[in-house]
C-alpha cells in the first residue's frame, strides 16, 4: 500500500464519520466498529511513523487528534476489542543512539486529551466514581507545547536531566540542559526536608525568538523551522552543548512526580515551592476550581487569550489537587487518571493551494502570495499566505495544486509548513517565478546572495509613494511638508506618479486636495522648487538606488560631477571609487540600464533640477534673504534664483528667521524699521554680491 491509498483512506473516513477533534465522535454499532478498527490502527500506525520516524506529517495535528480520538472512543466502548498493539497501548519513543541511557524514577507517561465539556465533565465523573468522593478540587494550568523533560534534584543540586524517550528509559540531555538559564543549578529543596526530587517540565521556545531565527535563517537563504516545538526537540538532544547555549531556550516545570522527604498534600502547594525555589513554572496562572463548570470556564477563558502568551500552549490541563488521590486513582497504561488534558482548537490545516500570485511591496520586493481554498485555523479563516520568495518556494517543492499543511502560531502570521508531495495531482503545476515586475512591466533583478527579486523602476505604481517620501526627505530633497500622508493623497489624486511629477504641480491643483489651503499649498510649491539646487549628491541620495546611501551618493558626486557620466560609468569605473564594491557598483548600473529610469531624470533636468556636482551649492544653506528698494545688478527674481541656488532663501517680509536685509536704491521705510527694531542686520547690494561672488 502506498502514500496515497493512507492519505485517501485518512481523508475518507474523517469526510464520512465527520470527525473533528472538537466534536464527539459518532457512536457506531459493535459489526461496523470492527469493520474499521483495523484501518484506523494502520492509518494511525502510518502517521506515527511518518511523524516521529520520517519528521514529514502528511496531515495535520488536527486531523490526526480526530483520527486517534475516534479509535479511543471505540476501545472505550467496546474495551474488549483492544489490542495489545493498538496505537493506543503504548508510549512512543525517541531514543537516539548518541545518548546514555536513564531510567526515569517515574515513568514519564502521556496525559488523555479532552476536547470538549463533555469530555471533562465525563473525567469529573470518572474521578469522583474512583475515588468515592463527592468534592474534588482541580488544579488547572496551561498546557505547554514544548520538549518533555525531567530533572533530577539531589541534596540541592540539578544532577541529572533527561528527555522522554519510551517513557520508561530517555536520553541523558544533563550537559544541554544545564545551558538553560530557568534551570536552577543548585535549588534549596532541603529547606523543605526534600533530599531526592523528579520533576517535570518542558523545554520551549518563545514565540518572539522563533520569528527572530527564522527570519534570520531566510536572510541567509536556510530552511525555516516548523515551529517552535520541533525546534526546541532538536536542540536538546544537539550533540554540543555550546551549540545548545546559544539557543534561546527556556523550562518550565509543572509537576513533581517523584520526591523522597516531602510534606507537601496538594500539587498546588508543590507548584508554590518550585516557583519560591526560583524554577520558571505555571503558578502565576494557575487556578483551583472548585467544580467542572469553574474549570470548562477558565479553560475557555484561557483559550481566548492564549495568543497573549510568549509561548505556544496547546491547551490546559486539569490536575486533582490533593495528592493523596493520586494513590487511589493510579494510571493507565499510558496516562494519570488524576489529569486530563483540554487540548484546544489546532491551528495546523492542510488546505488545496488554487494558484500563486505576485505582489511588488512599497520597496520593490515581489513577495508570492499563495492562494488557498480557504481553510479554518484556530477560529480564523484562512484565504492566502506568503511564500516569502523564490527559495522557499524550491526548498519546499511547492506546486499550484499541491496539498499544504498551513501553520498558524500565536499572532505569527500563517505559513505553509510542507506540502503532501504524495498527495499532488498529475496536473499540478510548477510555479514559475515572473521575470517582469506584474505592476509596471519593467525586468526584475535579483542581487547574488539576496532572496527577493526586485522591481528597480523608480516609477513603478506599487513603490511610488515611498519613492516620493524618500525623494522629499530630509537628507535627500529636503522638501518640507511632503511626508506619507501628502505623498499618497498626491498619488490618489492622480497628481503625481513619480518624482518628475513633483515638478508640474500647480498651485490649483493642490487647492482643490482637502488637506490644503492657499497657503500650505504655496509653502510646498515653494518647498518643491527650493529642492532643484539641494545639489547632486542630494538628487542621487533621492533616486533611491540599492545600497546608495549618503555617503556613497557624496562619493559619487564628487568623483563623476555630473549624473550623466554616472550613467554611462561602468562597473570597473564605479569601483574604483572608494567604498564602492560589486554589489553596488552592478545595483547602480541595474538603476541606470533601465530606459523608464532615464526618463525620469531626464524630466528632473528640463523642470531645472540641478544634477552637477555644483562647489557653491550649500554654501549659504539656512540663510535667509529680504530685499527693500531696487537692485542695479539684476532683477528681485533673478537674485531669487541666484540666492536659491546657494542653498539660502529668500523672504518678502522681515521676520525674526531673517538673516540680512539686502538695501538698494529707494528703499521703503517699513523693512527697514521692522529690521532695525528687531535687530536684524542690514546690507549693502555690494556686500551681497561679495557673498555670491
Ligand atoms: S502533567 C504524569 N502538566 O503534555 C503527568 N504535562 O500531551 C505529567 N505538558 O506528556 C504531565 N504542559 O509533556 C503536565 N502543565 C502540564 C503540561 C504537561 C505540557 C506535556 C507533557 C505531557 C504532554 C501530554
Amino acid at each position: 500500500m502506498n502514500d496515497k491509498y493512507f492519505i485517501d483512506k485518512t481523508k475518507e473516513i474523517l469526510k464520512s464519520y465527520h470527525l473533528t477533534p472538537d466534536k464527539n465522535p459518532p457512536h457506531l454499532p459493535k459489526e461496523e466498529a470492527l469493520k474499521v478498527l483495523e484501518t484506523i490502527r494502520e492509518l494511525i500506525n502510518y502517521h506515527d511513523y511518518r511523524y516521529y520516524v520520517l519528521n514529514q506529517p502528511v496531515i495535520s495535528d488536527a486531523e490526526y487528534d480526530a483520527l486517534y480520538h475516534f479509535l479511543k472512543s471505540i476501545e472505550n466502548v467496546y474495551p474488549e476489542l483492544i489490542t495489545p498493539d493498538s496505537p493506543t497501548q503504548r508510549v512512543s519513543s525517541d531514543i537516539s543512539s548518541h545518548f546514555e541511557e536513564v531510567k526515569h524514577l517515574a515513568p514519564m507517561l502521556s496525559l488523555d486529551n479532552t476536547y470538549n465539556e463533555e469530555d471533562l465533565k465525563d473525567f469529573d465523573r470518572r474521578v469522583k466514581e474512583l475515588s468515592k468522593e463527592e468534592y474534588i478540587e482541580y488544579c488547572v494550568e496551561p498546557k505547554y507545547d514544548g520538549a518533555g523533560i525531567s530533572l533530577l534534584y539531589e541534596n540541592d543540586l540539578f544532577v541529572r536531566g533527561a528527555t522522554r524517550g519510551d517513557g520508561e528509559v530517555g536520553e541523558d540531555v544533563t550537559k544541554n540542559l544545564k545551558t538553560i538559564k530557568t534551570i536552577p543549578l543548585k535549588a534549596s529543596f532541603s529547606k523543605y526536608d526534600i533530599k531526592l526530587v523528579e520533576i517535570r517540565g518542558e523545554v520551549i521556545i518563545q514565540k518572539e525568538d522563533f520569528k527572530k531565527i527564522n527570519e534570520e535563517r531566510m536572510q541567509e537563504g536556510l530552511s525555516v523551522y516548523a515551529n517552535p516545538r520541533n525546534l526546541a526537540a532538536g536542540s536538546i538532544r544537539l550533540q554540543d552543548p555550546k551549540e545548545v547555549a546559544k539557543r534561546p531556550l527556556q523550562a518550565l516545570v509543572y509537576q513533581i512526580t517523584y520526591v523522597e522527604g516531602n510534606s507537601s498534600k496538594t500539587h498546588y502547594e508543590n507548584i508554590k515551592m518550585l516557583h519560591k525555589l526560583g524554577f520558571k513554572t505555571p503558578f502565576e496562572y494557575m487556578k483551583l476550581c472548585k467544580s467542572m463548570d469553574e474549570v470548562i470556564e477558565y479553560c475557555k477563558y484561557f483559550e481566548s487569550i492564549r495568543d497573549t502568551l510568549p509561548y505556544e500552549i496547546d491547551g490546559m490541563v486539569i490536575k486533582v489537587n490533593g495528592l493523596s488521590l493520586y494513590d487511589k486513582l493510579g494510571f493507565t497504561s499510558h496516562a494519570p487518571r488524576w489529569a486530563s488534558a483540554f487540548k484546544f482548537k489546532a491551528k495546523q490545516a492542510t488546505t488545496i493551494i488554487q494558484d500563486v500570485l505576485f505582489s511588488v511591496g512599497r520597496t520593490g520586493n515581489i513577495t508570492p502570495v499563495a492562494k488557498l481554498e480557504p481553510v479554518s485555523l484556530g477560529g480564523v479563516t484562512i484565504s492566502s499566505v506568503s511564500l516569502f520568495n523564490e527559495d522557499f518556494i524550491r526548498e519546499k517543492d511547492i506546486h499550484i495544486k499541491d496539498t499544504a499543511v498551513i501553520e498558524r502560531a500565536g499572532e505569527v502570521i500563517p505559513y505553509v509548513v510542507s506540502v503532501v508531495k504524495e498527495a499532488r495531482p498529475h496536473d499540478a503545476k510548477s510555479i514559475v517565478f515572473p521575470t517582469h515586475c506584474p505592476s509596471c512591466g519593467s525586468k526584475l533583478v535579483r542581487t547574488p546572495g539576496e532572496a527577493a527579486w526586485r522591481c528597480i523602476n523608480i516609477s513603478c505604481p506599487a513603490q511610488v509613494v515611498l519613492r516620493i517620501k524618500h525623494y522629499a526627505s530630509k537628507d535627500a530633497m529636503d522638501i518640507k511638508g511632503l511626508g506619507d500622508a501628502v505623498a499618497q493623497l498626491l498619488y490618489d489624486a492622480k497628481l503625481v506618479n513619480n518624482i518628475a511629477d513633483l515638478y508640474d504641480l500647480k498651485i490649483f491643483d493642490l487647492v482643490r486636495l482637502p488637506r490644503f489651503a492657499k497657503k500650505s499649498a504655496q509653502n510646498l510649491i515653494d518647498a518643491i522648487n527650493t529642492s532643484k539646487t539641494k545639489g547632486l549628491s542630494r538628487v542621487l541620495y533621492g533616486l533611491g538606488m540599492r545600497y546608495v546611501g549618503l555617503t556613497t551618493a557624496k562619493k559619487l558626486s564628487l568623483a563623476f560631477k555630473d549624473i550623466w557620466k554616472i550613467s554611462k560609468a561602468s562597473e570597473e569605473e564605479l569601483m574604483n571609487i572608494e567604498d564602492i564594491g560589486d554589489v553596488v557598483a552592478r545595483s547602480i548600473r541595474e538603476f541606470f540600464d533601465l530606459e523608464q529610469n532615464i526618463e525620469i531624470i531626464k524630466r528632473l533636468e528640463k523642470a531645472g533640477v540641478v544634477l552637477k556636482e555644483q562647489e557653491h551649492i550649500g554654501k549659504l544653506q539656512g540663510i535667509q534673504f529680504v530685499f527693500t528698494g531696487a537692485l542695479s545688478c539684476c532683477s528681485r527674481e533673478k537674485a531669487k534664483e541666484i540666492v536659491e541656488s546657494f542653498g539660502a532663501n529668500v523672504s518678502e517680509s522681515i521676520s525674526k528667521h531673517t538673516s540680512y536685509l539686502v538695501v538698494g536704491q529707494d528703499p521703503g521705510s517699513t523693512k527697514l524699521r521692522k529690521a532695525n527694531s528687531i535687530g536684524i542686520k542690514t546690507i549693502t547690494e555690494e556686500e551681497f554680491l561679495k557673498m555670491i561672488e
